[in-house]
């Protein structure tokens, strides 16, 4: 892990358009501070999907098309804490369905930490936590023969390019069999004013999650950013739906990165990228799964219309 953190820092830091990738922010501080974010009253993302789970609980199961006696799996990609997945399994719990709650992440503890709230909030429901790469489980769990369910929330295939999110499509589909669904969560493009404010709010606790990598370059690379020289500066154009994170240099600057044994030059204004935050829309989904086997079958919207749930189905 420290090796590819190592040579993924130092080819991005290399290139002539400076990059850093986002998901090194998750180490222990990055977590803490995205559930923090989560609760930011301009984080509108994460409410506008419970919304979703807790009021149209029973229009997602309709549109799933599940009967309660055929026994099914439900599986979920990068399970999180669960608040959203909970409001469906209580209904489907109540309701008698015969399916497994398949949680799969790549972090143990977390996926711990969710397995023992659910035997106290929700004892009837069978959990078989997975941990590990998603295709990797998906890949052993393609053997089974029963029918599948998977959720991919949060518009967490947002922070993929969209030539990324296409080959993770497909990788997708192809680890499912003909009727198997998916329950793909998406932010829809919507005004900046809106859209950039979740981005950068008031407290700064974005601007600490954004930053959470150069601390982690600095204790781990031993590495000397002053973070005080650089600012946290998110974009997002209303025409592409795409908003986009960046750690700008204050001033004209060098930065030592011991690790490396190398110091990286940086001019005053000149930009990092840490993130990217796609916003979708039909058109925009449409043209992601066009080489996949997987379709939209229905669309499912909170009541401000910020946050889509699509239910995708494998021909
Ligand atoms: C996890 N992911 C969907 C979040 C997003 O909205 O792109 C990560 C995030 N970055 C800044 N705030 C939240």
């Amino acid at each position: 892990m420290k090796d590819t953190f190592k040579d993924d820092i130092n080819s991005g830091l290399s290139a002539d358009k400076k990059s850093l990738p986002s998901k090194y922010f998750y180490d222990k501080i990055g977590d803490a501070l995205f559930v923090k974010i989560m609760n930011l009253p301009e984080y509108y993302l994460t409410r506008a999907e419970f919304d979703i789970f807790k009021n149209q609980t029973h229009d997602i199961i309709d549109a799933l098309k599940i009967k309660p006696d055929t026994y099914f799996e439900l599986i979920e990609l990068g399970a999180g804490d669960g608040t959203k997945t909970k409001e469906l399994l209580k209904v489907l719990s109540n309701k008698n369905y015969a399916f497994q709650y398949v949680p799969i992440d790549i972090s143990l503890n977390s996926l711990e930490q969710l397995d023992s709230r659910l035997s106290v909030e929700l004892p009837t429901v069978k959990v078989a936590k997975k941990q590990g790469d998603y295709f990797r489980v998906l890949e052993s769990l393609k053997k089974s023969q029963h029918p599948k369910v998977v959720l991919f929330l949060g518009s967490n295939i947002g922070n993929l390019t969209d030539v990324e999110a296409e080959r993770f499509i497909i990788n997708l589909s192809e680890a499912l069999n003909t009727n198997d669904k998916v329950l793909l969560g998406v932010d829809l493009i919507k005004p900046a004013h809106i859209v950039l404010p979740a981005y950068n709010d008031s407290v700064g606790v974005t601007k600490a999650f954004n930053f959470n990598l150069l601390h982690r370059i600095n204790s781990e690379l031993d590495a000397n950013f002053n973070i005080d020289q650089f600012s946290h500066t998110p974009e997002y154009s209303e025409t592409t739906g795409i908003a986009k994170s960046y750690i700008v240099s204050d001033k004209d600057q060098n930065v030592t990165i011991g690790a490396l044994n190398k110091t990286f030059q940086f001019k005053a204004g000149e930009k990092i990228h840490t993130e990217t935050s796609r916003k979708y829309n039909d058109a925009v989904l449409a043209s992601i799964l066009k080489n996949s086997a997987l379709s939209i079958t229905a669309k499912l919207l909170d009541s401000k219309k910020y946050f889509a749930d699509y239910i995708l189905e494998k021909s």
